[in-house]
């Protein structure tokens, strides 16, 4: 299946069109589209309007500074420690296998094989390129917010992908961003309270690249919603 590129006209088209976007045309994004997008955003809703979403959307050369400087950290084996952990460790059925099918069909499309670890952490680097797109959005929240409010975020982002599809662009929600706290930091001067959560790719997707002919796998609706009648 090929991306699908069209500006959405409805919700529906915006969220069937949404897939998470693994390689962006180098194209940038009209600033007065890009603010648009979080213009519109701040109506997203929170528990307690606590609206707990701090953003940074980078550029240009902020963000090839901040991309750069990761990437490098990463050649030289460097992390940050992360800030949480993805999953639950061990992960149990069926979510495990899901995890891992979302895996063998990425790499398999991209033709890297079971044990080609190189080639595998190469892709998983992908994400600290923002996956070559041309804004990179992170989102820092207080360390003392909790649940309740990373169910806002989550709100959020859900936000700014539809909304990024009605301009035509796509996204990837990455939480691969907890990894590098430190440079995050440094290169948001973010408040010592807050912490990065998460972070997007934005812009406009490449078709030509096959990681994102990439469809995933849901469970059947009714394997996770029960009607009560
Ligand atoms: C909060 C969140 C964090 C994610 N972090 C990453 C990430 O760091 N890297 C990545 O490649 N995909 C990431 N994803 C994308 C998921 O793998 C993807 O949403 C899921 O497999 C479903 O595929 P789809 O988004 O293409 O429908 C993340 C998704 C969410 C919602």
């Amino acid at each position: 299946m090929t991306i699908n590129t069209d500006n959405a006209k409805t919700v529906t088209q915006a969220i069937l069109s949404r897939i998470t976007t693994r390689g962006y045309l180098d194209k940038p994004v009209p600033e007065d589209m890009l603010k648009g997008i979080f213009e519109t955003a701040r109506r997203t809703p929170s528990g307690g309007n606590l609206q707990p979403w701090n953003v940074h959307v980078l550029t240009g050369e902020p963000l090839d500074a901040f991309r750069g400087e990761v990437i490098g950290k990463l050649m030289q084996g460097q992390t940050e420690g992360d800030t949480y952990q993805a999953y639950p460790s061990p992960l149990w059925e069926p979510m495990r296998s899901w995890r891992y099918k979302l895996g063998e069909d990425m790499y398999g499309l991209l033709g890297i094989a079971k044990d080609d670890k190189p080639a595998r952490l190469m892709q998983v680097g992908q994400n600290f390129n923002f996956f070559g797109a041309p804004v990179g959005i992170l989102v820092t929240i207080d360390k003392r917010m909790d649940a309740p409010q990373f169910i806002d975020i989550g709100i959020y982002l859900q936000t700014l992908m539809l909304l990024a599809r009605e301009q035509g662009l796509h996204t990837a929600p990455q939480g691969a961003w907890r990894a590098f706290p430190e440079t995050v930091k440094k290169h948001t001067n973010h408040p010592d309270e807050q912490q990065i959560l998460v972070g997007m790719s934005m812009g406009y997707a490449d078709p030509d690249k096959p990681v994102n002919d990439l469809v995933s796998d849901r469970a059947g609706f009714s394997e996770l919603v029960n009607f009560h009648t």
